[in-house]
């Protein structure tokens, strides 16, 4: 199975993904910085990382992955719509995209505070993916504030 992990950071979950279940992981990340330390931490050849521009070629030329994940970054991104849709494009129909996010926006600015915005992730994810299953956070593994802010969605790709 291929999972693309969207903002995969320094491939946390990934690593668990690979660790757990043997899959293969394709990370995208905006930060050429985690491009690099990505690979060495998630220490498999299941794993390869690439940038949002690589990803939409590749999807563009055909790639369907399995599966995705996406976890705190929807949130951060600058206009989250297009990272769903090209998510979404390049899910093989009927693949699921499990996501974990803060309810409100937090997009960083200038001023080096973090913005909201007021778009509503959850509303562009069910715009473009069919909603499975949603629920909340555990307070007991995130705590009361974060179990609050944050939910998490299933959703899978329409053919
Ligand atoms: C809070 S970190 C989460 C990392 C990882 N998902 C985890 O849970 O450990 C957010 C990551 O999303 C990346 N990111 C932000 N906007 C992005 C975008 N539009 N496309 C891809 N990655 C993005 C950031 O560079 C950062 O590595």
């Amino acid at each position: 199975m291929l999972v693309v992990d969207l903002g995969c950071g320094i491939g946390r979950l990934s690593k668990a993904l690979i660790e757990r279940s043997g899959c293969l992981v394709l990370g995208i990340d905006l930060s050429q910085d985690m491009r690099g330390f990505a690979p060495a931490y998630v220490g498999s050849p299941n794993f390869s990382v690439v940038s949002p521009e690589v990803f939409a070629r590749m999807v563009d030329g055909g790639l369907r992955a399995d599966a995705a994940i996406s976890v705190w970054v929807l949130q951060h991104c600058l206009d989250p719509a297009a990272d769903i849709d090209r998510l979404a494009r390049g899910l093989a129909p009927g693949g699921r995209l499990l996501a974990v996010n803060n309810v409100n926006r937090a997009v960083p600015t200038v001023e080096k505070r973090w913005g909201d915005d007021g778009i509503d992730v959850r509303t562009a994810l069910a715009a473009r993916l069919d909603p499975c299953q949603e629920g909340g956070l555990d307070p007991a593994g995130v705590g009361q504030l974060l179990s609050i802010g944050a939910f998490w969605g299933l959703y899978a790709a329409r053919a």
